[in-house]
């Protein structure tokens, strides 16, 4: 696939996808998810990458949200008989590796929910978060409501969805909305690096971590550690499992055949 509104370059085995339409802030549209669903097929496909970030062009954005130009003419029915926004479900949130969001500027509507489909959100100091699709006369549609909801607490899922309020990257990451946040200009080194670090670990291990994790982001506590018991279980079962105990006995780095 040729993509016009994403760019895509492997880093050895960091695959980085750039969010590509910095006139329009990045709007999130249908060819958006088409190219970004694809990417992430191949990301997770491919046996030599391991980590991938997901960051947007421009000092400005990261995403203004959901193309609201191709949304302002759109039949009802339509939405809902293509089941609009699904496709992020299949092809951005199904995506097994890892993969961090590396936001700077708005992270909005859309925008902040895709943010919240990575695994975790590295922010630049002057990234800003909001769901405001209420000023629109509707409500977030990608997960927003839900993802806010579970990473920030109720009140302020409810205050920004209600008032449309913009959460700037300190109270993000003391809300636990962000994972940490770095100077606006080291964003991208930090979260490549970041990645990198990731992609060296033991790639099926990282996959079950990921897996655990957000298990435990959408279930209840006793699914989630039966969940995180069966999943410890099956790894021991691998390669890297046993060369990784072998090489902290013998006191040297492991070498991963991930399987
Ligand atoms: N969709 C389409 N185009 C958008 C856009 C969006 N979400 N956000 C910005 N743009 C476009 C603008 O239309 C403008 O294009 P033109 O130059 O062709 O007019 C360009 O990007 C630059 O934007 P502004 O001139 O508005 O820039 P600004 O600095 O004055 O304001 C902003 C920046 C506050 C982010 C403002 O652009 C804004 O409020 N954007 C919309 C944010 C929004 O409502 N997002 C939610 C969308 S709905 C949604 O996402 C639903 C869902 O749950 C999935």
């Amino acid at each position: 696939m040729t993509y016009e509104m994403i760019l895509v370059e492997q880093r050895g085995a960091v695959t980085l996808i750039t969010l590509n339409r910095p006139k329009a802030l990045n709007a999130l549209n249908s060819q958006v998810l088409a190219e970004l669903s694809d990417a992430f097929a191949a990301f997770d496909a491919d046996p030599a990458q391991h980590c991938a970030v997901l960051t947007g062009s421009g000092e400005k954005a990261f995403a203004a949200g959901a193309d609201i130009k191709e949304m302002a003419d759109k039949p009802a029915a339509d939405f809902f008989l293509e089941d609009f926004f699904s496709g992020w479900q299949t092809g951005v949130v199904a995506t097994r590796k890892p993969w961090i969001a590396a936001v700077a500027g708005f992270a909005l509507g859309g925008g902040c929910e895709l943010a919240m489909m990575a695994d975790f959100i590295i922010a630049a100091d002057t990234a800003k978060f909001g769901q405001p699709e209420i000023k629109l006369g509707v409500a977030p549609g990608m997960g927003g409501s839900q993802r806010l909801t579970r990473a920030v607490g109720k009140a302020k899922a409810m205050e920004m969805c209600l008032t449309g309020r913009m959460m700037g990257a300190e109270e993000a990451e003391r809300s636990g909305l962000v994972s940490r946040i770095v100077p606006a200009a080291d964003l991208l080194e930090e979260a490549l690096k970041t990645a990198a670090e990731i992609a060296a670990m033991p790639p099926m291990a990282a996959m079950v971590n990921k897996e655990m994790v957000n298990t435990a982001f959408e279930t209840g506590l006793a699914q989630g550690l039966l969940t995180e018991r069966r999943m410890f279980q099956i790894l021991t079962a691998t390669q890297d499992k046993m060369e990784g105990m072998a090489a902290f006995i013998e006191k040297r780095p492991g070498v991963w055949q991930g399987r």
